[in-house]
């Protein structure tokens, strides 16, 4: 499973990157204005550090606009992957990118039927919102398990986006369903190097290696 960073902030984004771990990085609306970066800067910089793609969306609404949005955030750098809303305009848009050769994240995908339809629309990725149905009282991964399932059935080959991840959890039950990518906050991926047992064996292994009073490095 890829792993992307759901942020804007340089500092985590080279912090992961160094790690090997990083397979890409999504941005929205919300974390560039968070980052209070200028978007143009801050999308060319995370695009000079990681590789693979990096999402940066539209706000236009309709179709003709969001065109001459893509146009402008595809020359930013080549592995930008222009985010679009999933709505019929967000589709068409999807649809004449990727027949361009230019890759597409069909976002805020609340629905299996959606999904069906960003896949339908050739999507690179199709972006189901796990967390924000979790906290509607509804099991954001049973999403995630009924995309897997359709998107087998017709070996589609849009890759399952996993966003709006909360917690470890989300990326395990991901992992085990086999989507395709997980999108987390930085916060999210880090906790993943955390087990209570690997600190007390380290402590461990440092207590009876000071007993013995050698060095490694001499
Ligand atoms: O990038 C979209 C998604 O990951 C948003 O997450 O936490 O705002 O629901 P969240």
């Amino acid at each position: 499973m890829k792993f992307f960073a759901d942020t804007a902030e340089i500092a985590d984004i080279q912090e992961l990157a160094a790690t090997g771990l990083l397979d890409g990085v999504t941005t929205n609306p919300s974390l560039i204005a968070k980052s209070g970066r200028d978007f143009m800067e801050v999308t060319k910089e995370i695009c000079g550090i990681v590789d693979g793609p990096v999402s940066a969306e539209v706000v236009a609404l309709d179709h003709d606009t969001m065109m001459k949005e893509a146009e402008v955030l595809r020359k930013i750098a080549d592995n930008v992957c222009i985010k679009v809303p999933l709505t019929i305009d967000g589709l068409k848009t999807c649809k004449a990118l990727t027949g361009d050769g230019t890759m597409v994240n069909v976002t805020l995908c609340f629905s299996a039927n959606q999904a069906l339809l960003a896949a339908k629309a050739g999507a690179t990725f199709v972006s189901p919102f796990v967390g924000r149905h979790d906290d509607n009282g509804v099991d954001g991964m049973e999403l995630i398990r009924d995309i897997r399932l359709i998107y087998d059935n017709y070996a589609f080959e849009t890759e399952i986006l996993v966003a709006s991840v909360r917690h470890v959890t989300h990326v395990l039950e991901s992992a085990r369903i086999g989507a395709d990518v997980m999108t987390a906050p930085p916060k999210v991926i880090k906790a993943l190097f955390n087990h209570v047992l690997t600190d007390k064996g380290i402590e461990g292994f440092l207590k009876d290696w000071a007993a013995t009073g050698q060095t490694i490095i001499r």
